[in-house]
């Protein structure tokens, strides 16, 4: 059976979240979030959490340190045997250098960088409007992606809330901090032969097609 060892990558507003939950879904690979993981840690004032939430809050990236043991931490659970969709991380070339140590210690390599190109003016509009289900994270956009019914989600009927970092300022801070220490990774992994650029100015379910055609077949 193939390995689905794959990254979403792309900047901030690109649609990462929105695509991860159908291709883990599809792919039934689990769908690992640093950011995710990051906001859980900060709901829950862990130590993590509370050392995070500075950074995050200004839009700058937390500590490599931290995200590669969370990430290490969860390359530990045999969910990530058969594959996973690693979405905002890495972030830096320190972080993809971490990633590629720890699967190499387990035989395994990257398989494929998918990454989802987006004008920025069209992220800082993407995310001003973003709203977030507080209870399974589902994003949604109040022009783009409304919910059925206006604060609510569709999956869970859980609340909507608007992220802290998403204020317009912060925003211009993120997508600084993705074009100077993320943005390189695309010639990191492209020097491995793995990515896939996909356009991100299409609609959800376009991009969707196009991620499934790079992907080829789930497989049994
Ligand atoms: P993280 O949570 O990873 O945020 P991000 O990378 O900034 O990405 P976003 O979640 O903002 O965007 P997305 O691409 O997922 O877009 P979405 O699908 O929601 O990181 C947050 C913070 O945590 C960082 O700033 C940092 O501090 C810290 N952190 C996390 N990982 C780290 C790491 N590895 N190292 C260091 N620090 C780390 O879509 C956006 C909006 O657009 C939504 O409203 C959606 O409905 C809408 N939309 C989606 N697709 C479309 C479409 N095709 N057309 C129109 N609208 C669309
Ligand atoms: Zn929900």
């Amino acid at each position: 059976m193939s390995q689905f060892d794959l990254i979403l990558l792309g900047p901030p507003g690109a649609g990462k979240g929105t695509q991860a939950s159908r291709i883990a879904a599809d792919y039934r690979i689990p769908h690992v979030s640093t950011g995710d993981i990051l906001r859980a840690a900060v709901k829950n004032q862990t130590q993590m959490g509370l050392e995070g939430k500075k950074y995050m809050d200004a839009g700058e990236l937390v500590p490599d340190a931290v995200v590669i043991g969370i990430v290490r931490e969860r390359l530990q659970e045999p969910d990530t045997a058969k594959g996973f969709l690693m979405d905002g991380f890495p972030r830096t070339i320190p972080q993809a250098q971490a990633l590629d140590a720890a699967l190499d210690d387990l035989g395994r390599a990257i398989t494929k960088t998918i990454v989802i190109l987006v004008d920025e003016e069209d992220l800082v509009k993407r995310l001003t409007g973003r709203r977030i289900c507080r209870v399974c994270q589902a994003p949604f956009h109040v022009n783009f992606n409304p919910p059925r019914e206006e604060g609510v989600c569709d999956k869970c009927r859980g609340e909507l809330y608007q992220r802290d970092d998403d204020a317009e300022a912060t925003v211009r801070n993120r997508l600084e901090v993705y074009r100077s220490q993320t943005e390189p990774l695309i010639d990191y992994y492209d020097r491995a032969g793995v990515v896939a650029r996909i356009d991100g100015a299409q609609s959800p379910d376009e991009v969707y097609a196009s991620i499934r055609e790079v992907l080829g077949p789930a497989g049994e």
